[in-house]
Parts: C-alpha cells; sequence; structure tokens
C-alpha cells in the first residue's frame, strides 16, 4: 500500500492549516470511545503504526519508553505513542482530547483521542461535536458496559450517525465468533433508536493487528471488512447546510474599511450574494470576500475570512449573517439536550453563562423535562443533573440569541454552559427547537413606571438582602429596621423565608434544587416590590452565591444591598430560638445549612454585621448609618432618600 505523508500529532490551529494544505481527497473524521482499558490507544496507534505514518525516531523513542512503562513485556506498547504526556503514561490514562491524522491512498483521517475514564465524559463530547463516526470500542472478555451505553447515547446526542463497534481483544476470548455475535447483537438491540445511518461490527485484536489493516488468519469465520477498509469507503452523507457567518469581530482599521471577520459555520457564499443580519433581518450584499492573501470569489465551511458587504447595516459581534431564504431561529428560549460534566449537579432555576460560537448570555433552566437513563433510554422525571447525566431541558436566555435545531446544524445548534463562579464548562447542549411561547409572550409597556410609582412614596426603591445562617438574627434585625423605617414614613415590606415557606415557596424543601428555586421565586418578588416602589428587605439564608448573585443582577445598579448576618454557627446552635439546632445536631433535620449543608458567605457584602457581642438595636444603627451615608453621597437622587 502506498501512503501519503501526514503529520502525527497537532494542535487544534493547525488542523485548519493540514484542511487547507490537503487537495480534494476525502475526509473522515472519528473519535474512539469506550471505557478505560480497552484498548483505544492501543488501536490508535495500531491505526498509524500500520499507515505508516510513525516516523522512525518515534520508533526508537517507543521502543525505549516501551521498556520502561509499557505493559506489554517486550512488545512494543503502542498505547505509548499516544498517550503523549508523561504524567498521563505514570497514571496510565488518557486525560484530554488529542487530534491525530493519518491518511491512505483513498481518505484522509483525522481522529480525536478521548479518554475513556468515567469522568471524562467532557473531552468525549468535545471530541465527538466534529466526528462524523465513532469507534466504539469493546473488550472482548467483558462485553457492553454502562460506559458504552453512556458513550454511545452521547455520540448520538453530539450528530454522529455512523458507528463502527470493535470488538476488541478477540485474541483473549480464543478468536470466538460466538462471543463476537453476542456483543454484536446486543448492540445493534440496545442502539436501535439512536437514529445511527450504520453499525459496523468488527471483530479484531489492536495489539496483534487482526483486522485492523490487514483481514486476520485467525477468524475464517469474519467475512466483513477491515477497521480501515471501512473507514475508508464508508459514506458520510454532508448534508448542506444553509449559509451561517457567526461574526467573531467588526475589523474597522481605518474609515475606509469595515469589515465582518469569522469563519464560515456552514454552507457557502459567493461575492454578489445577498445576505441578511438575523437578528435584524437588514439585507445587503457581499463586496468582497477579504481572506489572507488576497480576494475571494466564493467562501466555504471551515474557512475564515473578512465580509465586506455593500451598504453599511448594524452588525455587532455575536451576530450572524444568513441566507435570506433559509433564516434561522432568533428566540430567547428553547428545549435542548444537556450532557452535564460538572460534580456539582446541574440546577434548575441556577443562573449559567451560555456560551455559543460567538455569543454569549445569562441563561436559566427554567425546567428539567427529563433525564435519560443511559441503560434502557427511559425518560425520568428528575430535579437536578449529576456529573454524565444526559437530560432534556427548557432553557431561558436574557437577551435573543441566533441559533439552528443541531439536528439541521451542529455549529449553530450547539452551546456550552459555564459555571458563573468557578468559570468551568460545566455542560454541553444541542438545541432541539425554539419554544413557541417566546413567541407568544412579550414585554407589555405601561404608563405608569417604577419612577413615578417612587417618586409617589418620596422614596428610592431599594432590595434590602439579608443572608447568613438559621437563627443568625436576619429576621429579628430586618424587623427593628422596618420597624423604623415605617416610622419615618418610608413604605416597605418584609419577605421572610419562613413566611413565604408557607405559602408561595409552600411546595419547596430543603435540598440545593430546592433552594436554588426558593431564591429565584423570592428575587423575582423583590425585584417586582422594588419596581413598585417598595423598600424591600429580603431575610433568607439564601446559602448559595449564585442566587445571590443573579437577585443582584435582576435590580438595578445600586437597588440590591447585600446584608450578611455574621454570627457563628456556634453562637446560632447555642441561641437556637426554635429548637432546630438541637433537633438537628441529633440527626432529625436534614441538610440542615452549616451541618450538611453548605453555607457560602458572601465575598463582598455590602454590608458585614459581626454580631456576636452586640445587640441587634445597635446591628440597625450600623444599618441606618450606612444608609443615611449612601444617600447623602447619592448626587443623582432628588428624593428623601430610604
Ligand atoms: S434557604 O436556604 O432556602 O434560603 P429559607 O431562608 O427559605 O432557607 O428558610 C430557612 C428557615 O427554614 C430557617 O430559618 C429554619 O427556620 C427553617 N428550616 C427548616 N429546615 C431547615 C434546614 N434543613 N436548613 C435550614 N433551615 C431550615
Amino acid at each position: 500500500m502506498q501512503h501519503v505523508r501526514a503529520e502525527e500529532v497537532v494542535t487544534a490551529a493547525s488542523v485548519q492549516d493540514y484542511l487547507a494544505g490537503q487537495e480534494r481527497k476525502s475526509l473522515l473524521r472519528f473519535l474512539t470511545c469506550g471505557s478505560v482499558d480497552d484498548g483505544k490507544s492501543t488501536l490508535i496507534g495500531r491505526l498509524l503504526s500500520d499507515t505508516k505514518q510513525i516516523f522512525e525516531d518515534q520508533l526508537t523513542a517507543l521502543h525505549n519508553d516501551s521498556r520502561k512503562y509499557g505493559t506489554t513485556g517486550d512488545d512494543m506498547d503502542f498505547a505509548l505513542l499516544v498517550d503523549g504526556l508523561e504524567a498521563e503514561r505514570e497514571q496510565g490514562i488518557t486525560i484530554d482530547v488529542a487530534y491525530r491524522f493519518f491518511a491512505t491512498p483513498k481518505r484522509k483521517f483525522i481522529v480525536a483521542d478521548t479518554p475513556g475514564h468515567e469522568q471524562y465524559t467532557r473531552n468525549m463530547a468535545t471530541g465527538a461535536s466534529t466526528a462524523d463516526l465513532a469507534i466504539v470500542l469493546i473488550d472482548a472478555r467483558q462485553g457492553i458496559l454502562r460506559q458504552t451505553r453512556r458513550h454511545s447515547i452521547i455520540a448520538s446526542l453530539l450528530g454522529i450517525r455512523h458507528i463502527v463497534l470493535a470488538v476488541n481483544k478477540i485474541d483473549l476470548v480464543d478468536f470466538d465468533q460466538e462471543i463476537f455475535d453476542k456483543i454484536a447483537g446486543e448492540y445493534v438491540e440496545f442502539a436501535k433508536n439512536l437514529g445511527f445511518d450504520t453499525i459496523v461490527p468488527i471483530p479484531l485484536s489492536a495489539r496483534y493487528g487482526d483486522n485492523v489493516t490487514s483481514s486476520s488468519a485467525n477468524m475464517g469465520w469474519y467475512e466483513g471488512p477491515t477497521l480501515v477498509e471501512h473507514l475508508e469507503t464508508v459514506e458520510i452523507d454532508q448534508a448542506q447546510a444553509p449559509f451561517r457567518f457567526p461574526v467573531q469581530f467588526v475589523n474597522r482599521p481605518n474609515l475606509d474599511f469595515r469589515g465582518f471577520a469569522g469563519t464560515v459555520a456552514s454552507g457557502s457564499i459567493a461575492a454578489g450574494d445577498e445576505i441578511v443580519v438575523a437578528k435584524s433581518g437588514k439585507s445587503a450584499r457581499i463586496r468582497r470576500i477579504v481572506a489572507q492573501g488576497g480576494d475571494l470569489p466564493r467562501a466555504v465551511e471551515g474557512q475564515a475570512v473578512t465580509i465586506v458587504l455593500d451598504d453599511e447595516i448594524e452588525v455587532s459581534r455575536g451576530n450572524v449573517l444568513v441566507a435570506p431564504a433559509e433564516r434561522p431561529h432568533v428566540a430567547d428560549q428553547f428545549a435542548a439536550n444537556i450532557v452535564w460534566f460538572d460534580e456539582q449537579a446541574l440546577l434548575p432555576g441556577r443562573s449559567y453563562l451560555l456560551r455559543t460560537e460567538t455569543d454569549q448570555a445569562s441563561a436559566t433552566v427554567t425546567d428539567l423535562s427529563y433525564r435519560v437513563n443511559v441503560n434502557d433510554f427511559a425518560h425520568e422525571a428528575a430535579k437536578s443533573l449529576a456529573m454524565n447525566e444526559v437530560g432534556v431541558v427548557n432553557i431561558s436566555v436574557q437577551s435573543p440569541l441566533v441559533f439552528d435545531a443541531f439536528s439541521n446544524n451542529r455549529a449553530t445548534g450547539a452551546f456550552i454552559l459555564i459555571d458563573r463562579i468557578t468559570n468551568a464548562t460545566v455542560g454541553a447542549g444541542m438545541i432541539l427547537h425554539p419554544l413557541r411561547r417566546a413567541d407568544n409572550i412579550h414585554w407589555q409597556s405601561l404608563d405608569v413606571g417604577k419612577q413615578a410609582r417612587a417618586a409617589a412614596k418620596h422614596q428610592k426603591p431599594a432590595v434590602l438582602w439579608f443572608t447568613g445562617l438559621s437563627g443568625s438574627g436576619k429576621s429579628t434585625i430586618a424587623n427593628l429596621l422596618e420597624k423604623k423605617l415605617h416610622v419615618a414614613g418610608k413604605h416597605t415590606y418584609i419577605l421572610d423565608g419562613d413566611n413565604i415557606r408557607h405559602g408561595l415557596n409552600r411546595d419547596l424543601g430543603f435540598s440545593e434544587a430546592d433552594r436554588v428555586e426558593n431564591i429565584r421565586r423570592v428575587a423575582e418578588v423583590a425585584r417586582l416590590m422594588a419596581d413598585a416602589g417598595l423598600i424591600v428587605l429580603v431575610s433568607f439564608i439564601s446559602p448559595f452565591r449564585a442566587e445571590r448573585q443573579v437577585a443582584r443582577e435582576l435590580m438595578e445598579e445600586g437597588e440590591f444591598i447585600e446584608v450578611f448576618v455574621d454570627t457563628p454557627f456556634d453562637e446560632c446552635a447555642r441561641r437556637d430560638p426554635k429548637g432546630l439546632y438541637a433537633r438537628a445536631i441529633k440527626g432529625e433535620i436534614k441538610n440542615f445549612t452549616g451541618l450538611d449543608s453548605p453555607y457560602e458567605p458572601p465575598e463582598k457584602p455590602e454590608l458585614h454585621l459581626q454580631t456576636l457581642g452586640k445587640s441587634p438595636e445597635e446591628m440597625v444603627d450600623v444599618l441606618e448609618g450606612w444608609l443615611g451615608e449612601r444617600d447623602s453621597a447619592d448626587q443623582l437622587y432628588d428624593g428623601d432618600g430610604i
């Protein structure tokens, strides 16, 4: 066999170079998935080696390394070729996605090498998001495992339509046809609802090369293709998605040039074509397509270009230039599949940062429709999604996004969710469809506004948010303060945790998910009351930073005043005004804040009240002093202050 030269391990940036550099030979992107130890790295090493892409010096290094770390005695350990980093080798697991290239005379290949360890679903999803085919590796001795199913479901959700079921280590079960048939049959049955176009089971031994590039002499009973034959010939239909060009930035080096830079996410465009700006619906024609090295007559999917229009229409980062006849959705609510990566569960009501290829917005999971059981696809009712779980959710974003259904466009139908506090990527999403209610519900404009309502009360609306442990003194202090404000003629209202939990929030308990929802609701109520012109005193434990942050962002600048009522746990337990601490310590109350449920103290509260050794009256004096200073410092405001 004759082979073309190819690079070995490269970074994502050079993927583009590689693609640009290669001619029309078709390209297959695939990934390998499965559990730890079922031989992914060995298989990839074997593919690279057998397609003669290993350079001589790497072979030498490999020989030396095999002696040091290998698990195969004197044989060469192919896993060492691809496991990369020294640290990973010593741990014995691959921990990141690496892209590797190889080619045969018929096709070029990019393989995403993704780790199989249970907690690394994130990497698998990363690798799958651009792949056409997945090799699902199975250890012939073990058969189908929970992780095989999970990875298959994720592959399906991420738009993969072709599966190779690689029944590996077939040498260790004496090349037994019965074992192979049983595994293949079971998998095909399991995967029948996953929407794969092809599932091709192949018995192989990555370690010895059986059925990888050449047919095995050990399995006369097997008549199918070798792995490489199949990879070379499997037909991937490249569905033509309409033109989508998410604008990465507006390039305006001088007054004579204004172009929109980005990468064509799908479809193609030629100079002279008409486009529409997705969010505004404004249209223009393409005057120039500028690329490195000069203007292009046409740009296709994957190309990074700068587009110049014939009209000065408003386009900013995050907007998308699209084909006029085939427009994407523009909506602020939609349903999506979610794969959750984080140790902290996904909680409906919590706010996350949602990022698409170029846009981002605050997002809340308004509804967890169901969780998918990875064993039998059952839709299970759930209040949260734990790490590695998959579910269907409704999402509401603060400002409208441009998107397509993921099934129509993998580039513009995908997003990630980011934890606002830790900045970690916590989930991947595939959009199903916009929610109709987003079309049908609009803001009603009202004639009497917040300012008018507040002015009638001669006050400036505010939300004083008291947070702290149960029994820390929040309600006592809030109550005293309200009395004083009331005497001073202010219009106030107290939202108190215990009271609201008797009515509006009577359906909620003390699980993490319920507390998130508890605070989400009370924050919305506080916002309405501030909008009514009131001074609102909120007294809830509100143990999580994320929800207090959301409450802050709901209010106007300067309106939210976080008051940390800081009383140590031991002191609260000593006071124990409701006898709850005694019961919780005996184990009679579960999820008790400070005991077996966390309290995250504020990092920068407007007011930090350390109550130890102080009376509530003294605390109220501190509060009043602070509020007085704030109002006299507030030059813009011409009312009476609080
Ligand atoms: S929050 O955590 O969701 O903000 P919230 O302020 O509404 O709590 O309610 C706290 C009050 O509920 C406490 O003051 C206490 O009286 C009562 N309570 C009952 N069970 C618990 C519990 N497990 N943890 C904390 N407070 C509890």
